[in-house]
C-alpha cells in the first residue's frame, strides 16, 4: 500500500489584512512543523504575490478558484496561467461555497479542474453533501456524482487532493464525528478503486474538512483513510499550527 504524505490546507476564504495575514505567515515561518506534512495555505488572490513571497518556501500556497482558460476576456477571472506566475502551484476548485453561493455546476468545476491540471497546478478539488442530502440518507449518491465528474477531467491523479467536505459541517461548529468522515473516505477510496485504478485509490490523498480545530485534529487524523485536512476558520489562528501537527 503507497504511503500517503499527510496534507493540511489552510483556506483563509475572503479573510484577513496584510497585517493580520503576515501575523499568521509569520508564526507558520516561524513553528516547528511536521516536516512529512505537506502545508499548502489558501489566499485570497490578490494577496497570492504577498502569501507567495512572505510565506517560507516548505509552505506551499493555493488559489481559492481560477478560471477555466488561460487568457481573455473574463473580468475579474484569474488563469492558472497567472496563478504560476506568481510562484503559486495549487488551486482549491469546487469548494461548497463556489458551488452553494455562486452557483459553479459540476460541469464547470470538472473544466477548471481539466484546465488546471493541464496548466501544471495541483489541484485541490471539493465535494461534499448539504445537511438535507445526509437526512434524506444520499450522502453517497451527491459525493459519488461529484468525484465522477472531478475523475473525468483528471489524466494525473499525482496533482491532484480529493477534500471531503460535508457542507453541513463547514464554518457551523459541528464536525464531523471521525467515524462518520471516516465512513465517507472510505467509501469514496472504495468508489475510485472500482472506477479509477488501484494505484490511485491508494496514493491519492483524501482530506476532510468542515470545522477542524486544535482539539479534534488528532482524533480524525488517526482514521485511517484521513490523509489530513482543510482547514477554514482555524487557519487564520495559531492553532493552525496544532492541525498541522495532527499526525503522530
Ligand atoms: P471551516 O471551513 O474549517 O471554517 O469549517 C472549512 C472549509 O470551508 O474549507
Amino acid at each position: 500500500m503507497a504511503q500517503r504524505r499527510f496534507f493540511v490546507g489552510g483556506n483563509w476564504k475572503m479573510n484577513g489584512t496584510k497585517e493580520s495575514l503576515g501575523g499568521i505567515i509569520s508564526t507558520l515561518n516561524t513553528a516547528s512543523l511536521h516536516d512529512q506534512t505537506e502545508v499548502v495555505c489558501g489566499a485570497p488572490s490578490i494577496y497570492l504575490d504577498f502569501a507567495r513571497s512572505s510565506l517560507d518556501p516548505r509552505i506551499g500556497v493555493a488559489a481559492q478558484n481560477c478560471y477555466k482558460v488561460a487568457k481573455g476576456a473574463f473580468t475579474g477571472e484569474i488563469s492558472p496561467a497567472m496563478i504560476k506566475d506568481c510562484g503559486v502551484d495549487w488551486v482549491i476548485l469546487g469548494h461548497s461555497e463556489r458551488r452553494h453561493v455562486f452557483g459553479e455546476s459540476d460541469e464547470l468545476i470538472g473544466q477548471k479542474v481539466a484546465h488546471a491540471l493541464e496548466s501544471d497546478l495541483g489541484v485541490i478539488a471539493c465535494i461534499g453533501e448539504k445537511l438535507e442530502e445526509r437526512e434524506a440518507g444520499t450522502t453517497e449518491e451527491v459525493v459519488y456524482a461529484q468525484t465522477q465528474v472531478i475523475a473525468e477531467n483528471v489524466k494525473d491523479w499525482g496533482k491532484v487532493v480529493l477534500a471531503y467536505e460535508p457542507v453541513w459541517a463547514i464554518g457551523t461548529g459541528k464536525t464531523a464525528t471521525p467515524e462518520q468522515a471516516q465512513e465517507v473516505h472510505e467509501k469514496l477510496r472504495a468508489w475510485i478503486r472500482a472506477n479509477v485504478s488501484d494505484d490511485v485509490a491508494d496514493s491519492v490523498r483524501i482530506i476532510y474538512g468542515g470545522s477542524v480545530t486544535g482539539a479534534n485534529c488528532r482524533e480524525l487524523a488517526s482514521q485511517d483513510d484521513v490523509d489530513g485536512f482543510l482547514v477554514g476558520g482555524a487557519s487564520l489562528k495559531p492553532e493552525f499550527v496544532d492541525i498541522i501537527n495532527a499526525r503522530e
